[in-house]
């Protein structure tokens, strides 16, 4: 073999073996099989709550369609009960859902709380969407009639599941770029189901309300991870 050719078999090795390193290295800081690190983790860090925000998606409304549809089908419930049940309402419709709120607690708060409520609000009125959340309780009571072993936990179950459901929309949604918040403004339900003809068994159990991020989260402090967490037999 010439010593040109012998050379060049030389440097493509090399190069071959940084390529693998880096590779390698690269899996190890980005997620790979040595690390804690995903993607998924990623995203659930980076979901904050946002206030501040304004009604540009930046992409089509489907896009959040599909992925509340996607969670609703793959969000555990016990039993595989599937207990969620989820409204979506974008601009007018979500704007029709905050004056309801605003309307009802007018005629609730105190004079002096009225300003501070409506301001609130108003916050909620000018993004681009609320995904409402609630628990179908026709689903809740036929489990408990049907296995009444567990009949006082389905309700906790239902409300469990109806938390995996929002924590996903919530950091699925920030992971699409935008801002979400999550509120309970839950004593319109009667008016939220005679507006948008829903069964009279749907139960609203909160709101996530989503937009484009006009500011920033707020500082947000961590109890010690000792006090929260413990490990045996690592
Ligand atoms: C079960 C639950 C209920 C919450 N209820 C409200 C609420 O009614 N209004 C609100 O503004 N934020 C609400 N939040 C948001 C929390 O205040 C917020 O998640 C918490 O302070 C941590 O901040 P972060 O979301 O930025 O991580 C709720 C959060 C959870 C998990």
């Amino acid at each position: 073999m010439s010593t040109a050719k012998q050379g060049s078999i030389f440097w493509l090795s090399i190069t071959g073996l940084l390529c693998s390193v880096f590779f390698l290295a690269g899996q190890y800081y980005a997620g790979g099989p040595t690390s804690a690190s995903t993607p998924f983790l990623d995203f659930v860090k980076a979901r904050r709550t946002y206030y501040a925000l304004n009604d540009t998606l930046g992409f089509g409304k489907e896009t959040v369609v599909e992925i509340v549809q996607d969670l609703v089908q793959d969000v555990p419930s016990a039993f595989n009960s599937q207990s969620n049940r989820v409204v979506i309402l974008f601009d007018q419709e979500h704007g029709k859902f905050w004056d309801t709120v605003s309307r009802t607690l007018k005629n609730i708060v105190t004079e002096d709380q009225w300003q501070s409520t409506s301001d609130r609000i108003a916050t909620f009125k000018a993004a681009a969407g609320s995904v409402l959340f609630f628990v179908d309780e026709a689903v809740v009571q036929e489990l408990a009639a049907n296995i009444p072993t567990y009949a006082n936990e389905f309700p906790t179950w239902a409300t469990e599941s109806g938390g995996m459901l929002q924590h996903s929309t919530w950091t699925a949604l920030e992971a699409k770029g935008l801002g979400a918040n999550l509120q309970h403004y839950n004593l319109v339900n009667e008016e939220v189901a005679k507006t948008w003809n829903l069964p009279a068994t749907w139960r609203l159990k909160s709101q996530l309300v989503f937009g484009g991020r006009t500011g920033e989260p707020g500082e947000k402090t961590f109890k010690p991870l000792s006090e929260k967490l413990k490990v045996f037999g690592a």
